[in-house]
């Protein structure tokens, strides 16, 4: 059974069409529902988003549960709402300022509210140019995931390799390519995070076209889809294709 995660970003612009958008995705997910979905809307959807049947990521969340902090959304307050994952690292937001040490904070504060994140890592155009794609990954899962022990073994945590270079430009990843550095994280994770129980996912331009190619990977346990996850006939066929494993 592979994983799906539907990444609106910041769309669509009114709760009519989030909602439209959950029906749709609710009518399929009762023909195809051979597959973990995880719809990830901005946050002033998720309230409406609780009452349908898949299961909700938010696209962020602050390090703390309550307190003076402006503009913050805090994982404590997603779960009282019933959300079950929250995407951290996400290169969107990396590309904003956020750096290793606060993407650290933010998983260890999902984790200790027994919330799942789903991790970005990846490497830039110029990173990969320069030969450096391995070390940038090995440093972010070093930095990101730097936990106490005790809350890796009760861990589960879902990463998503997503080259920057193939995120929203319809220059997906060489799916081979893509496996072969699956399997390069999973190396990583098994001498250094061993006992954390984690799931690895592509994201990167995967659309109704490319999917298949990624999820016939030996590695590859499932995709992070953004543009194609809100446009009404590519999410039923990534759907549809999705179920068949
Ligand atoms: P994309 O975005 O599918 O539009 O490239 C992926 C993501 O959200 O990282």
């Amino acid at each position: 059974m592979k994983t799906i995660v539907a990444n609106f970003k910041m769309n669509p612009s009114s709760e009519k069409e989030a909602i439209n958008l959950f029906q749709i995705y609710q009518k399929n997910f009762k023909k195809f529902n051979h597959l973990n979905l995880i719809i990830a809307p901005p946050f002033v959807y998720l309230n409406k988003a609780k009452n349908f049947n898949f299961s909700f990521a938010a696209q962020n969340c602050f390090y703390k549960n309550e307190g003076a902090y402006t503009g913050e959304i805090s994982p404590l307050m997603l779960k009282n709402l019933g959300v079950k994952y929250v995407i951290i690292g996400h290169s969107e937001r990396r590309q904003l300022g956020e750096t290793d040490e606060l993407i650290n904070k933010k998983i260890q504060a999902v984790l200790d509210n027994n919330l799942i994140p789903i991790l970005c890592i990846g490497e830039t155009k110029e990173e990969r140019i320069d030969g450096k794609k391995e070390e940038i990954l090995k440093n972010q899962l070093e930095k990101d995931l730097n936990l106490e022990d005790d809350l890796i073994k009760k861990s589960e945590i879902l990463i998503a390799y997503e080259p920057v270079w193939a995120i929203g430009t319809g220059n997906f990843c060489n799916p081979e390519e893509a496996n072969l550095t699956h399997q390069f994280i999973k190396d990583f994770m098994n001498s250094h995070f061993l006992d954390l129980n984690y799931k690895l996912l592509y994201g990167g331009s995967v659309d109704s076209q490319n999917i298949k190619s990624f999820l016939d990977q030996s590695e590859i346990d499932g995709v992070l889809v953004g543009g194609a996850s809100i446009k009404k006939e590519e999410l039923v066929k990534i759907l549809e294709i999705a179920n068949s494993y």
